[in-house]
C-alpha cells in the first residue's frame, strides 16, 4: 500500500535527508519519497510513519538505509561519449605530459553500480598501457550499488555501449551476463563516501562527479564542489554531468571547453 506522507512528515523527512546528504526533495519529487518510505515501512513490519521517523532519527544505520533507498542510480557504460572522448584525447594528453612519475589518481564520485569507473578503467588501460600506475577510487552513498559495482557482474542488457573489442578483452561471458575481468577490477577501489563531507582524500588528477549534484540544491552543490576542489591536485580536471554546471556558483574552478564538451579545471 502506498503511504502518502502528510505535510508535517514530508517536511521532517525532507529536512533529515537534506541535512544528512544534500539530496533535495521538493513537491515535484515528493511522490518518490512517498513510494520509497512506503517500501521501508513494509520492510519494517508495517510500523507507523511516526515510529519509522523516530528509528531513523536515532539510529545512523537506519538513516543510511533510508538515504540508500532514496538515491537515483541511473547509469550506463560509456555514458556521454563526447565527454569521454575529451577525457581520452585532450585531458589525458595534457595530464600525462605533466606527470613524470607516471602515476594517475582518478575519482568517480557517485559511481552508482560501477559502469562509470569500469568505463574509465578501460579507456585508461587502452590509452596508457602497463607503464602507468593508475588508481581509481569509486565512491557512493549507497551500499546497495557499491556491492553491485564491486561484484562487477552485468546482465546482457546492461552492457550495451561497450565496444565489441573491449567487451571481448575485459569481460567474461557468464550465464546470462558478463563478468568484469580481474585486471580491470584491480584498478578500482570501491568505497562508501557521502559527498556532503570532506573525504580526506587528496591529489586527484581527474574527478568525475556526473549526474550527482543535479539532485542537490545550490547550497548543497556549493559544499560538494568545495570538498571536491580540496581533494584535487594543483593541475587537474573535473567532469560534471552534461546538464550540470557551476554557473552562478562562487568557485575557484576555471571553465574549459574542448569541442562541445564542457569541464572545469583547478589551476593553482
Ligand atoms: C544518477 S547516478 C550517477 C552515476 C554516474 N556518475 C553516471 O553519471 O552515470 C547518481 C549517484 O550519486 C549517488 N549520490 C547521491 N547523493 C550522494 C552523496 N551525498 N554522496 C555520494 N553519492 C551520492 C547516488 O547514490 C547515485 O548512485
Amino acid at each position: 500500500m502506498l503511504v502518502k506522507l502528510d505535510d508535517n512528515y514530508f517536511t521532517k523527512f525532507r529536512d533529515l535527508i537534506y541535512d544528512a546528504s544534500g539530496m533535495t526533495f521538493t513537491e515535484i519529487n515528493r511522490p518518490i519519497l512517498d513510494s520509497r518510505i512506503s517500501d521501508l515501512l513494509r520492510q519494517h513490519g508495517n510500523i507507523t510513519v511516526g515510529e519509522y521517523f523516530e528509528k531513523v532519527r536515532k539510529d545512523s544505520s537506519e538513516l543510511n538505509q533510508l538515504l540508500d533507498s532514496v538515491t537515483t542510480n541511473l547509469t550506463s557504460f560509456f555514458r556521454n561519449l563526447t565527454q569521454l572522448n575529451s577525457f581520452k584525447n585532450e585531458v589525458l594528453d595534457d595530464i600525462i605530459k605533466t606527470r613524470p612519475s607516471k602515476r594517475l589518481k582518478i575519482w568517480s564520485a557517485g559511481c552508482s553500480t560501477g559502469e562509470e569507473p569500469y568505463t574509465l578503467a578501460m579507456i585508461m588501460s587502452e590509452k596508457l598501457g602497463p607503464a602507468w600506475n593508475i588508481e581509481i577510487v569509486a565512491s557512493d552513498i549507497s551500499f546497495t550499488v557499491l556491492m553491485k559495482a564491486s561484484e562487477g557482474f552485468y546482465p546482457a542488457n546492461r552492457i550495451t555501449g561497450i565496444p565489441d573489442d573491449l567487451l571481448r578483452k575485459y569481460f567474461i561471458k557468464s550465464g546470462d551476463g558478463y563478468q568484469v575481468c580481474d585486471k580491470l577490477k584491480k584498478m578500482i577501489r570501491f568505497d562508501y563516501h557521502n559527498l556532503k563531507n570532506d573525504s580526506g582524500m587528496r591529489n586527484f588528477d581527474i574527478v568525475f562527479c556526473r549526474n550527482v549534484i543535479i539532485y542537490f540544491d545550490q547550497v548543497a552543490q556549493q559544499n560538494v564542489i568545495r570538498n571536491i576542489y580540496n581533494s584535487m591536485n594543483d593541475h587537474s580536471y573535473l567532469f560534471l554531468g552534461h546538464s550540470e554546471s557551476l554557473l552562478g556558483m562562487k568557485t575557484p574552478f576555471e571553465f574549459v571547453k574542448f569541442g562541445s564538451s564542457c569541464l572545469y579545471m583547478k589551476k593553482v
